[in-house]
């Protein structure tokens, strides 16, 4: 039985689609069946699972996601993301669980142009990524059995992110600013989903980058969404750079990660970023905004 947390959130629903898909039993949990920073629930309730279904794996995908809203509730950020890893972390050490961790570009300082490499040194910018870094050092520090996957820029049918936003604001405006100074990679959920499920079924334990192949800017993703939204007449995209567009939490600008360690492991690379925002457009003609 697999586990899986945050599975009303964007990446959940889709891993547990592709577990379903692939007929590997698992069951879904979210804060509305059990918070996990409440220690002796989340305890009793995955024991009581694991007592029924016996439980191999989590796949950790509950987090505090609000970048920007971190800043002003540190607290509560690190409650979830630092508390409520560790009792997850405490209950797989308990009944011999591996965990599949998600974590984030987010943990680097975003400096310089290279992609950064498994082992790069970390160094947080962010309220956000402090604790999603903590979070992985407790599981590094707790388990054996452990997967590290470090993604970025996520996007999928479920919830809100940032192709949603870019159709929803391009049916109303005729022009957009986007940042064209920070460099990273888009992750498909539906994509990385697959992935996951290969890498919690392959017992090569140890820490991955997966996004979707190929960087590119804000700017430039943008661009890319009203290209194949057939938005790009009526709406146009203005290259700005981060100082012109401030925000609370800082945002690395180089978000590149090397992809070497799933190569080393075996696995396949995940397809190209406009391959999969073309799949994710096309294959919902009214994607809700
Ligand atoms: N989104 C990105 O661009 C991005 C980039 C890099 C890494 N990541 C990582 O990828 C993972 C999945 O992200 P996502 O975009 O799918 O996030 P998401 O859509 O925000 O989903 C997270 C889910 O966790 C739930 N949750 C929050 N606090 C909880 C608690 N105390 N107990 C139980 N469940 C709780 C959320 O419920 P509520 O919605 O009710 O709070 C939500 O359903 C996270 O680990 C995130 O850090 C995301």
């Amino acid at each position: 039985m697999i586990v899986v947390t945050g599975a009303a959130g964007q990446l959940g629903t889709d891993v547990i689609n592709e577990l379903e898909k692939r007929n590997i039993p698992h069951i879904g949990i979210d804060i509305a069946d059990v918070d996990i920073t409440d220690e002796a629930k989340i305890r009793n309730y995955l024991m009581e699972i694991n007592d029924k279904f016996d439980v191999q794996a989590v796949i950790h995908c509950a987090a505090y996601t609000a970048v920007d809203k971190a800043e002003d509730e540190p607290e509560l950020c690190y409650k979830v993301n630092v508390v409520g890893t560790e009792n997850i972390v405490m209950i797989c050490q308990d009944i011999g669980a591996e965990m599949i961790y998600i974590s984030t570009d987010y943990v680097f300082d975003g400096k310089g142009d290279v992609p950064y490499e498994v082992d790069s040194t970390k160094e947080p910018m962010s309220v956000y990524g402090k604790s999603k870094l903590v979070g992985e050092e407790v599981v590094i520090k707790s388990l054996e059995k452990y997967y590290i996957v470090r993604i970025s820029w996520v996007f999928g049918n479920t919830g809100n992110n940032f192709v949603k936003t870019m159709l929803k604001l391009s049916e109303t405006k005729d022009e957009i600013n986007v940042v064209a100074d920070q460099i990273g990679s888009p992750t498909y959920t539906i994509d990385l989903a697959k992935l996951l499920c290969d890498i919690v079924l392959s017992e090569k334990y140890g820490v991955y980058h997966a996004t979707n192949e190929g960087y590119c800017s804000w700017a430039e993703f943008a661009t890319e969404i009203m290209r194949v939204s057939n938005a790009s007449a009526r709406c146009k995209i203005n290259p700005i750079t981060t100082e012109e567009f401030p925000t609370k939490a800082v945002r690395p600008k180089n978000s590149r990660l090397s992809k070497s360690s799933l190569n080393i492991a075996g696995f396949k690379r995940l397809p190209t970023w406009q391959d999969a925002l073309e799949r994710m457009i096309k294959s919902s003609a009214t994607i809700e905004t």
